[in-house]
């Protein structure tokens, strides 16, 4: 018997947008219609992650709250899958402690993640060792903490976006070098594998050059789960696309019309070539409504129990109190075989 240990995780940092939405929680809730009946799915609100940036600590406790009652509200069910505070479950840290003592820093230097946020604070002195002194250690060893969350549960699958192929990697590289380091009757950790979550990259809908983001000021850019109808509407009627007549899927050239395309396609579960054909002899105008709806179809629901669950404060607090439970029921007998094998 083959059995898939699923996990993924996801930060506190706000209300999703459609991009999360289309291209993580969705995909989470199809595993979790699709996973054989003994398949586990894991999934976790990784709050220790979130604290690599500043947050505002109110108005973090009110997001951690909030994204247990967005997984809720998106179809995740708490007698199916595991869903629990990553904070809420010490063994994490536990093990990217011991996880850190293997890791050689080269290797954490190597990472885009780290690499980028290194270019942004670089000073005009392009001095690596000022560079390095205004970021945090946090941020330079995540990818640990990430693998820990992961190798905690054995897990064997981990459904997240393309951009963290590298994490997935170092992942495997710790696991490796534990089950070489400590070894035992058996290799005690799985490699896992990293399971693209889905193909649709939601771009931002006022420049479909990057992709849909938090981070951007530009509060058009990006639909949010909260949104109402009409701002869902006006939004999409304010995307970005090209003069040329007619639609056409083409993501170098015409990136703004493309984005339209594929998120229409993934909100109605179709092929992009498909969706593209139906509008060749079509304007945007056409097409924007027709995503406003599809996009309203697709959030309308999740909007409003999410509306509904974030008052059940007490409710959340139960759901989240029994997910940790289970979590550290499934981490405790692994981590009494790490501490064995590392001799503690
Ligand atoms: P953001 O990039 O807005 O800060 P996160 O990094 O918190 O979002 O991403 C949470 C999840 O949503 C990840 O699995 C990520 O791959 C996915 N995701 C984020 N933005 C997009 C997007 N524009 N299109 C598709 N998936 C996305
Ligand atoms: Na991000």
């Amino acid at each position: 018997l083959v059995v898939s240990v699923i996990f993924s995780g996801i930060q506190p940092t706000g209300i999703p947008h459609l991009g999360n939405l289309l291209g993580a929680l969705l995909n989470w809730v199809k595993l979790q219609r699709d996973a054989a009946p003994a398949d586990q799915l894991i999934y976790s609100i990784v709050g220790w992650h979130a604290l690599t940036l500043p947050q505002d600590p109110k108005a973090l406790s009110i997001a951690r709250r909030d994204m247990l009652a967005v997984l809720l509200a998106v179809g995740l069910d708490p007698d199916r899958s595991v869903i629990f505070h990553q904070d809420e479950n010490p063994h994490h840290a536990e093990l990217a402690w011991m996880l850190n003592c293997i890791t050689p820093m080269g290797k954490l230097r190597r990472m885009t993640t780290w690499k980028s946020r290194l270019a942004a604070s670089r000073n005009a002195r392009d001095d690596s060792e000022v560079d390095e002194s205004l970021l945090n250690v946090g941020l330079f060893t995540y990818p640990v903490l990430q693998a820990a969350d992961i190798l905690a549960y054995r897990a064997t699958h981990v459904p997240v976006g393309e951009d963290q192929q590298q994490h997935i990697e170092l992942c495997r590289d710790l696991a490796e070098n534990f089950n070489r380091t400590f070894k035992g009757k058996r290799a005690l950790f799985p490699l896992p594998q990293h399971v693209i979550t889905s193909s649709c990259r939601v771009l931002s809908l006022r420049d479909p050059s990057s992709k849909m983001s938090k981070s951007s000021p530009d509060l058009n850019s990006r639909i949010l789960l909260t949104d109402s109808p009409a701002q869902v509407r006006s939004k999409i009627r304010s995307a970005v696309t090209d003069s040329t007549l007619g639609i056409t899927y083409e993501p170098a050239a015409r990136p703004g019309a493309a984005n339209l395309l594929s998120i229409l396609a993934a909100c109605t579960d179709e092929d992009v070539p498909a969706v593209a054909a139906r509008y060749a002899d079509k304007g945007h105008g056409d097409l924007k409504a027709d995503v406003a709806d599809a996009v309203e179809g697709l959030i309308k629901g999740p909007r409003a129990e999410f509306e509904r669950l974030r008052k059940e404060v007490g409710y959340l607090a139960e759901v989240a109190a029994k997910g940790a439970e289970k979590a550290r029921g499934l981490t405790e007998p692994v981590m009494k075989e790490v501490r064995t094998r590392v001799g503690l």
